[in-house]
This record gives structure tokens, C-alpha cells and sequence, in this order.
């Protein structure tokens, strides 16, 4: 069980998780904070659960969600432009790979657009969904999934290859209140930087943290499927990816899949 005063004690945020909406049980974070930024909630109130029962990822997956894990939503009212959002994902992906790196010395790795690597495997998960009026932007809530003290085993038998935990990586269980409260203290500074007109630094932060530049991959969206090699990723946030022929192409969103280089031995 997540214990929200020993949370509180250690929280040396000015904003974010300041307000807290904990859940035993609930749908999805994300859905409750959009309930709840519907009704006037100032920025930087988090909705935390320790199960969701329908936990959802990008492109309408399902997001497996189990006690154990940290499943939550942060409401955010950035003065930006719609077209802008996808920023707060880098700013956030950043934040954490950062935080598993200093308390646990892991080698997280960031993985365009959204996603957090331990060894190859994904840890972590952000989906963020803007509400808009019009043109005008109400509010951002940023969901973030980090699969903490979860067996693996736990995980349907489809996603173990590919997702790995905590626990799996430290092979023990770690302390939700503390990590949560360093998450949400390196999220707000980053995002502070955005605020003030730094993801040009976020973005050269986050590029360091991240091997697919220069890799062969194939970029799924949902008009095709490209295979090419990773050129960038832009001041916008947009995958540049040179494919066949020389013809480049800037993604915004898609999924990416590393194409792995045949076995010397096999040649
Ligand atoms: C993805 O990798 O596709 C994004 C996964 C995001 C999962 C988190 S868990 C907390 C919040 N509530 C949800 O329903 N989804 C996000």
C-alpha cells in the first residue's frame, strides 16, 4: 500500500503532488483526472491508484496495471499551444529515466515518443492527453505507468518478453512513497525548464539518453509501416527518419521497432 503521509513527507515539490487524489482501486488515473480538471482543480493535483482496471496505453491499448505498481495521472495548465502537448511527454520521459538512474543505477534509456527502456525491456509508460475548447488548451494530463513491484511473471505471457519491472531488474521490491516523490520532484524542475522556454536543453538532455539514433528501425503509424534509419528528432519532437532512397520523413506519431541486424555467426 502506498502510504500518502510518508509520501507527503518527503515531497519537495512546489506544485506537482501537492493536492493528491488517491485510489485503492479505480478505471483509469488518467480518466479521473480529466473528470476532475473539469472541475476546476488547480495545476499540479495527481490522481494515484494502486490497481486500475482499465489502465489505458497509446493508440487505445490496454495497460496492464496490478497492485504494485505506480499508475498516475498529474494535471498540468501549461500556457502552450495545442500543437506543443507532445512536448510535456519528452519533459516527463526525461524526468524519470534521470530519477531510475540516480536511486537505482540503472541504465534507463528513453525510446521515442513515450516510452522508458531498462536492458531493452520497457519500464515505463507516459500517455499524455490534452483537453481543448476550440482551439484554445483547457488542460494536459500526464499518465505515467512504471511497472515498480511487479512480478513479471504477473504480466500475460505476450508482453513478458518485452516489458521488464523493478523488482525484475533489482530483484527486490523498492519504496513507492520515496521514488514517487523524487519522480515528482524531477518532473516539476523539468518542466519548469519548459515553462520558461528550454526544451530545446530538455530535448538535448533527452537525446543523450537515448540509442536509437543512428539505428535501422521500422516506424508503424497508422497510414503504413516505414523502414529507414534514425536521422533526429527534431525541435518539434518529430522522429526524422531517413528512409529508401534517401527521402526523409518526419514522424510525429508511430510505434518503433528496432530492426535487428542479422548474426555474424549466420553470414
Ligand atoms: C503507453 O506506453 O502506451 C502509455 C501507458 C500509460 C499508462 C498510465 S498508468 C496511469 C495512467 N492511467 C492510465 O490509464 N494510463 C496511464
Amino acid at each position: 500500500m502506498i502510504s500518502i503521509d510518508k509520501f507527503k513527507e518527503n515531497l519537495k515539490t512546489r506544485f506537482i503532488g501537492q493536492t493528491m487524489y488517491y485510489y485503492k482501486i479505480t478505471s483509469s488515473t488518467n480518466d479521473v483526472a480529466k473528470k476532475l480538471a473539469g472541475e476546476k482543480i488547480e495545476e499540479g493535483a495527481v490522481v494515484v491508484a494502486e490497481e486500475q482496471t482499465r489502465g489505458r496505453g497509446r493508440l487505445g491499448r490496454k495497460w496492464f496495471s496490478p497492485k504494485g505498481g505506480l499508475w498516475f495521472s498529474m494535471i498540468l495548465k501549461p500556457e502552450i499551444k495545442t500543437a506543443d502537448v507532445p512536448k510535456i511527454t519528452f519533459v516527463t520521459s526525461l524526468a524519470i529515466a534521470n530519477t531510475l538512474r540516480k536511486l537505482f543505477s540503472l541504465k534507463a534509456e528513453v525510446k521515442w515518443p513515450n516510452d522508458i527502456l531498462v536492458n531493452g525491456k520497457k519500464i515505463c509508460g507516459i500517455l499524455t492527453e490534452s483537453v481543448t475548447s476550440g482551439k484554445s488548451l483547457k488542460y494536459v494530463v500526464v499518465g505515467v505507468g512504471l511497472n515498480s513491484n511487479v512480478d513479471l511473471k504477473n504480466f500475460p505471457r505476450k508482453l513478458r518478453e518485452s516489458t521488464t519491472t523493478l523488482r525484475e531488474e533489482l530483484k527486490k521490491n523498492v519504496e513507492l512513497e520515496h521514488l514517487f516523490s523524487k519522480l515528482l520532484f524531477q518532473i516539476e524542475r523539468e518542466y519548469r525548464v519548459f515553462l520558461n522556454g528550454g526544451f530545446k536543453n530538455i530535448l538535448n538532455k533527452w537525446k543523450n539518453l537515448t540509442s536509437f539514433i543512428g539505428r535501422k528501425v521500422e516506424v508503424v503509424n497508422v497510414r503504413s509501416k516505414y523502414t529507414g534509419v534514425v536521422q533526429d528528432v527534431d525541435c518539434e519532437g518529430r522522429l526524422v527518419v531517413e528512409t529508401s532512397g534517401g527521402f526523409v520523413r518526419r514522424f510525429t506519431a508511430g510505434d518503433v521497432r528496432v530492426v535487428k541486424r542479422p548474426n555474424k555467426d549466420y553470414l
